[in-house]
């Protein structure tokens, strides 16, 4: 049998699957502390619970970390958040990414204290039915705040996975039979740690590169180890490339050095977030200075800075020119001082372009 051409070991179909017992005890010993976690032995909180996993859907631990802290500071329950405004929301959320995750976790929040009396409903079916989660969250949800048998399957268990039955059909292809085999694996209780657990292992031992499978509780069971390829597993389809997408910013300075930021429209990509102006985010050449007279959003001296801003979204990658200008004009938007961009509800891509802006006035 040859995984990208090296030739590997037969086994035979019928070893045990790992159980479940020896992962939970590797879970007591070492558990990652994690800001959203209860301690051992202490009732998970479903707020927090559903607050992290929101986060976590496209953002990795250690970025979740501050914000999930700064979120709970601020709104300690569900009711406090259900009240906050959404501007305050995003303004929270800047730089997390995916904003759509604030507009459904804000528009959640609201319908669990209107519908709900302030209480998350234990049960998968009635989560997922809720705005901003999916099979994944709402299996999350279910199994670490309400302890129910839920498989939860994210791309740490898919990785675990992969590797404990030797799968070598190529993900996403293969993300149903990851999902049956994980299935498999369900203890017949604690399933709230053994979520936590599989997805510990998959962040700390079961890595992409370099598996320590010497300390993992599942080596004696898991395929991959016997056959040494666990580190070639789970194999992936290459994906198509990113389309290209350009476009010119507009920073605009008054008189005080202060930048023109505007509310981007409530739909759509970055919806509701603050942005300085551009011209459409197209599939097109790089513009040109002439460019800049067409797309300018006010007449005054613009000047094209050297190097564009790169920023890479889940759909395509934007290379941005700078167009930096000033003016004494009023304008409908904000003026904001460039000390103070981190209070406004700006996305990554923009606070690139404000920093490249305020460093080439
Ligand atoms: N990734 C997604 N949810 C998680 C959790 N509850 N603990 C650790 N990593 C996670």
């Amino acid at each position: 049998m040859a995984l990208n051409g090296a030739k590997v070991k037969k086994l035979k179909k019928t070893e045990p699957a790992p159980d479940a017992a020896a992962l939970l005890a590797w879970y007591d010993r070492h558990r990652r502390v994690l800001p959203w976690r209860a301690l051992p032995e202490a009732k998970p909180n479903p707020y927090c619970v559903w607050l992290s996993e929101i986060m976590l859907q496209q953002t990795m631990v250690a970025a979740v970390g501050p914000y999930f802290q700064k979120f709970v500071k601020r709104w300690p329950t569900v009711h406090h958040l259900a009240r906050a405004s959404l501007d305050d929301v995003l303004r929270m959320w800047a730089g997390l990414g995916y904003y759509r995750r604030a507009r459904s976790l804000h528009q959640c929040a609201r319908i669990i204290c209107a519908e709900y009396d302030g209480q998350f409903p234990p049960d998968e079916k009635t989560l997922i039915k809720l705005p901003g989660f999916g099979a994944y969250t709402a299996a999350a949800v279910a199994a670490i705040a309400f302890d129910q048998r839920a498989n939860v399957v994210d791309g740490n268990v898919e990785r675990v996975v992969a590797r404990i039955f030797a799968l070598r059909a190529p993900l996403p292809k293969a993300k149903k039979a990851l999902r049956d085999a994980a299935a498999k694996l369900l203890p017949a209780d604690r399933f709230g740690d053994y979520a936590q657990a599989l997805m510990d292992l998959g962040a700390t031992i079961c890595t992409p590169r370099n598996p320590k499978c010497a300390l993992c509780p599942w080596n004696d069971r898991c395929r991959a180890n016997k056959l040494g390829i666990a580190a070639r597993l789970p194999r992936k389809t290459k994906p198509a490339n990113k389309p290209v997408r350009c476009a010119i910013a507009f920073a605009l300075f008054n008189r005080k050095g202060e930048l023109f930021l505007r509310q981007r429209p409530p739909e759509g990509l970055l919806g509701g977030m603050m942005e300085i102006p551009s011209s459409a985010w197209e599939e097109r050449k790089p513009p040109k200075l002439a460019d800049v007279i067409k797309y300018a959003p006010v007449p005054t001296n613009w000047r094209l800075l050297p190097e564009p801003v790169t920023h890479v979204f889940s759909h395509f990658k934007l290379n941005i020119q700078i167009a930096v200008g000033t003016t004494t004009h009023a304008a409908k938007g904000w003026w904001v001082n460039p000390d103070k961009l981190d209070n406004e509800a700006l996305p990554s891509v923009m606070l690139k372009i404000a920093h490249r802006a305020v460093e080439g006035l």
